[in-house]
């Protein structure tokens, strides 16, 4: 007896297409596999479609948070406040710089960070040097009301835009342009909006801070025309010595590379025609999920505004009579994939062991008490989608 296993429809997943691979088949004729010219391309390119006056390309999201979070002077002593709700590299970036995290807990109808639990947060960390939004699933977060309490307090904001590229703020500036933070993070793994592979990207108005990062993502080496802090050892006799370099403090090695950048640029192109069909792959899921009784969509506002990274649904999964994971068995059976964003930060083994404790964070608990993403990307088709809504339907109710 054979026995068919369906294709598995996953959570999420990239396009790439023929442009894509011409891009990058070229690029490796040029030979310049980093430093070059890509990266540059792809660091202006982004910052001309965010309205940013600077973007730095990283290695990776996390690179670039741990990086923020070090220009953003958090350190020893010092403390982050992020949302419960993420992943764990936005917390992570508190501890990488040597500092505290702390969260600030969620608005249930939005998973964003909640203004008013920051504001409490702030209160109880007056060493706070930094404060995390995260626009959770791609749903900018109210970005106004968290920039005035961060402002109240003296800490830096740093948008944890992961999830976000392509997404606009209720005011209008899109996310990235950072009209309400210092810096701005983005994520190219294959799974967000677009892919490079790995890698990220910090956007930011401020030259200081552009020429930190900079030296951070390269050794700490000085960058552009930093002045030399041992300017008797650049020059001999009035001319510059070309081997010169300094490295002023204690940087990392972040770089991306121009493979990484070019693929990144190739899918940029793509970036408003992926997120037109998410958006109306979202709205579809709204019209035919919202009317079952034990389900309802996570996020029901700013559907024209989110980048739609992720569609979580909440569950009562005691009313429906069904475990999550049976559920997330279930679905998959028919092949439907499905994940849950997030665990609690505070819920993880190595945050407990900080002494952190879920239930201080009753909202966040509570949401993941119902957590439930499913498939959303620019491929999934008509079919497909009518194929999960009809299970989901049949299972939940
Ligand atoms: C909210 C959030 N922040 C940061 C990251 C880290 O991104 P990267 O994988 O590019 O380091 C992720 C990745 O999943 C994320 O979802």
């Amino acid at each position: 007896m054979t026995v068919v296993i369906p294709t598995l429809i996953p959570y999420g997943r990239h396009h790439l297409d023929e442009e894509d691979v011409a891009a990058v088949v070229s690029l490796l004729r040029t030979g310049a596999l980093t430093q070059g010219p890509a990266v540059d391309a792809f660091e202006e390119a982004v910052a001309a479609y965010v309205g940013a006056r600077y973007a730095v390309a990283v290695s990776s999201c996390t690179a670039g948070l741990h990086m923020a979070a070090v220009a953003a002077g958090v350190g020893p002593g010092t403390t982050l406040i992020t949302s419960p709700i993420t992943f764990v590299a936005s917390a992570n970036s508190a501890l990488y710089a040597g500092g505290t995290p702390a969260f600030a807990d969620i608005e249930p109808s939005t998973v964003n960070m909640s203004p008013q639990r920051l504001s409490d947060a702030l209160t109880h960390n007056p060493a706070t040097r930094a404060v995390v939004p995260v626009h959770f699933a791609g749903l900018p977060c109210d970005m106004p009301s968290i920039k005035a309490a961060a402002d109240a307090a003296g800490a830096a904001v740093i948008e944890d835009a992961a999830h976000a590229l392509g997404a606009t703020y209720s005011t209008g500036e899109r996310v990235g342009s950072c009209a309400h933070s210092l810096m701005t993070l983005f994520s190219f793994h294959p799974v967000k909006a677009i892919a490079a592979g790995e890698g990220g990207m910090i956007t930011t108005n401020d030259e200081a801070t552009y020429r930190r990062l900079l030296r951070l993502r390269s050794h700490g080496i000085n960058k552009l025309d930093d002045p030399f802090q041992l300017p008797e050892q650049a020059v001999t006799d009035d001319a510059p010595n070309p081997w010169y370099y300094e490295m002023q403090e204690l940087g990392y090695h972040y770089r991306i590379t121009d493979i990484q950048c070019t693929l990144a640029l190739s899918q940029f192109r793509k970036l408003d025609m992926f997120i037109a069909r998410r958006r109306q792959l979202v709205k579809a899921y709204d019209a035919a999920l919202g009317d079952l009784r034990h389900c309802r969509p996570a996020q029901a506002s700013g559907r024209d505004q989110s980048g739609h990274h992720l569609y979580p649904l909440r569950i009562d999964f005691e009313a429906a009579g069904i475990t999550r994971g049976d559920l997330m068995r279930a679905l998959r059976a028919r092949g439907v994939g499905t994940q849950v964003h997030y665990i609690p930060v505070p819920a993880q083994p190595y945050y407990r062991r900080l002494g952190f404790r879920p239930d201080d964070y009753p909202a966040a608990q509570a949401y993941y008490r119902e957590a439930l993403s499913i498939p959303l990307y620019y491929d999934l088709t008509d079919d497909q989608q009518q194929h999960i809504i009809g299970s989901i339907a049949e299972l939940v109710g």
